[in-house]
């Protein structure tokens, strides 16, 4: 973010730092750069504040290090079951063993970024911070969760850890002189709190007649918003919420839609407040915790506090599911706002490069639908893209730069990307990025989807990529054109040998798409071709792919 009233930047601030500035140590652990970018702003405030201050990857330090660092900051990110960032799992791994250092010196402060929606909410935080303390550090300021709308809660963390470091390390606060913080105006940032109201020029649904699947592509205008990305990063959109749900939830509640509300960003009406800014649909632990308070129900109790019942029960329900099944007798519009969470943004990885399209950022978005408890349920963002506005109508969207998963810095690098369904969406603007700024290097595309009739997403593209020379080689894998499945990670074994004879010319090797299975699925691959043509042992080849991640050429955007 830009700067503030009372915070002078590095600059200012260094100039004016007593010379025995005491050093501190942010220590991120990242996956798609949340963590990275919130340790990088609280390193600009810390300097502002009179320290020493620098951020450090969880992925470049050794855990025996830590002993040296007296002032540290932890921000770290959880994902799926409760998992460390993958760049982070081996200081993870490590710190948590009891080769880990005592670390009698150290005062600490932690912040976990993570998601109600899982079971294992921050739950990297949580060990990072009892971890720390059971080594003997000091904790300065209390850890703190964060859910997927952090702003708030990171503000007021950063500034409580700033300022209670500042009271013990002995850092001088009147480093920075508020005067100097006035002079640069910091160019717009669109975030959470200020979204980009981008028009859709266009949206286009890209299979064909008679596809089970629904993916479309979407165009927004950016003309004028000073709203800058690169390839590689997500667009987050705050999306509404379907009038029926918002409907059917006013009903199940029986309180009228034009009831005052109050919420943290001001007051609604009721109405207003389900439609545009909380999550009607996600339950979760605390979203049942929190509504048991009123419908007071044993049986709901007993789901709460049972881990299987839980996931089972909360799998195709919705919030308008428990008020069916579980009345509360005095539920008031205030305490059902207070039920449910901040209406979080979705994140779609962009589908396009700036450079081949100045002013426009586009998506591939797959639309979600399904049927349960005799419910049609649909996935809130896409299909608030697919049919809740129009072309010409705005929905609000900021970027989410994802700093991990970039081009080679190198145009001369062979690139490897396997991206199946919506998978392909960065991979698009990866050529798009290399044919506009004439890049040399290689690019392998795999891609795979249910049939070649009606799922080829931007065939004519790729078609004419390939006249052109701009893309090196095309695989593509239809899965249910012939009675055996055939995906993306069998076309990789079929060209075991190319690949990795590309693997030894220095190719970078990305994959987008599907978490559960196929990130899984394409890795075991990964590792099989590295094992036969490598003529590796099992634990060669794992160290061989280990080397890949640890060097950033093997760069994964799943979901
Ligand atoms: P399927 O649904 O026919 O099984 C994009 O959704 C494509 O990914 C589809 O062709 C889908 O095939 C395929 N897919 C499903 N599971 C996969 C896996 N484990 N690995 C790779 N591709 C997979």
């Amino acid at each position: 973010s830009g700067l503030r009233a009372g915070q002078g930047g590095p600059a200012a601030a260094a100039a004016q730092q007593p010379a025995t500035s005491p050093e501190l140590t942010v220590l991120y652990g990242t996956e798609s750069g949340n963590s990275e970018s919130l340790a990088d702003q609280t390193v600009k405030a810390a300097k502002g504040s009179g320290f020493k201050a620098k951020a450090v990857n969880m992925a470049d330090l050794k855990v025996a290090k830590l002993k040296d660092i007296q002032n540290l900051l932890v921000i770290v990110s959880t994902w799926g079951e409760g998992d460390p960032p993958e760049t982070a799992v081996d200081f993870y791994e490590e710190f948590m063993s009891d080769k880990a250092p005592k670390l009698e010196n150290t005062r600490f402060s932690v912040l976990g970024l993570g998601d109600t929606s899982y079971e294992h909410f921050c739950k990297m935080g949580k060990d990072f911070d009892s971890r720390l303390e059971a080594l003997g550090a000091k904790r300065i300021y209390d850890r703190k969760d964060c859910d997927v709308d952090y702003d708030d809660d990171y503000e007021a963390w950063h500034a409580g850890a700033l300022k209670a470091l500042e009271a013990e390390a002995g850092a001088s606060a009147t480093a920075t002189a508020p005067a100097a913080a006035t002079a640069a105006a910091a160019p717009v940032k669109y975030s959470r709190k200020n979204p980009f109201p981008a028009e859709l020029k266009e949206r286009v649904l890209l299979n064909g007649k008679g596809s089970a699947k629904e993916t479309i592509h979407l165009e927004f205008d950016l003309e004028g918003s000073g709203l800058t990305y690169e390839t590689g990063d997500a667009l987050a959109v705050i999306p509404h919420n379907a009038s029926d749900v918002v409907e059917d939830l006013l009903k199940a509640s029986k309180l009228d839609g034009d009831t005052k509300v109050s919420l943290k960003d001001g007051e609604f009406s009721l109405h207003e407040a389900l439609t545009s800014h909380l999550d009607i649909t996600a339950l979760s632990k605390p979203v049942l915790s929190r509504y048991n308070e009123f419908a007071k129900s044993d049986e709901l109790d007993a789901v709460i506090n049972d881990k299987e019942k839980l996931s089972d029960f909360i799998y195709g329900r919705d919030v308008v599911d428990l008020l069916t099944e579980y009345p509360a007798k005095e539920l008031t519009a205030d305490a059902l706002v207070g039920i449910m969470r901040k209406l979080p943004p979705r994140l779609y990885s962009i589908a396009s490069s700036p450079k081949a399209h100045p002013d426009e950022v586009h998506l591939t978005v797959g639309v979600v639908r399904y049927s349960s408890n005799s419910r049609p349920r649909k996935g809130v963002c896409s299909t608030y893209l697919a049919e809740r506005i129009e072309e010409g109508q705005k929905a609000e969207v900021f970027v989410s730069p994802n700093k991990n998963f970039k081009l080679p810095a190198d145009p001369d690098t062979p690139v490897i990307m396997v991206g199946p369904g919506t998978g392909i969406a960065p991979f698009r603007a990866f050529i798009e990025e290399r044919q506009a700024t004439g890049a040399k290097g290689k690019n392998w595309l795999f891609f795979g989807d249910q049939h070649y009739l009606t799922d080829f997403l931007y065939q004519t593209e790729w078609q004419s990529y390939l006249a052109d020379g701009i893309l090196t080689k095309l695989d593509v894998a239809f899965s249910r054109d012939q009675k055996h499945k055939i995906y993306v990670q069998d076309r990789m074994r079929e060209n075991a040998k190319e690949l990795y004879a590309w693997l030894l010319e220095g190719a970078k090797f990305y994959v987008c798409g599907d978490a559960n299975r196929m990130a899984h699925d394409v890795d075991q691959a990964l590792h099989d071709i590295v094992e036969q043509e490598g003529g590796f042992s099992k634990e060669e080849a794992a160290d061989y792919v280990k080397q890949l991640k640890t060097d950033k050429r093997y760069l994964r955007d799943v979901y």
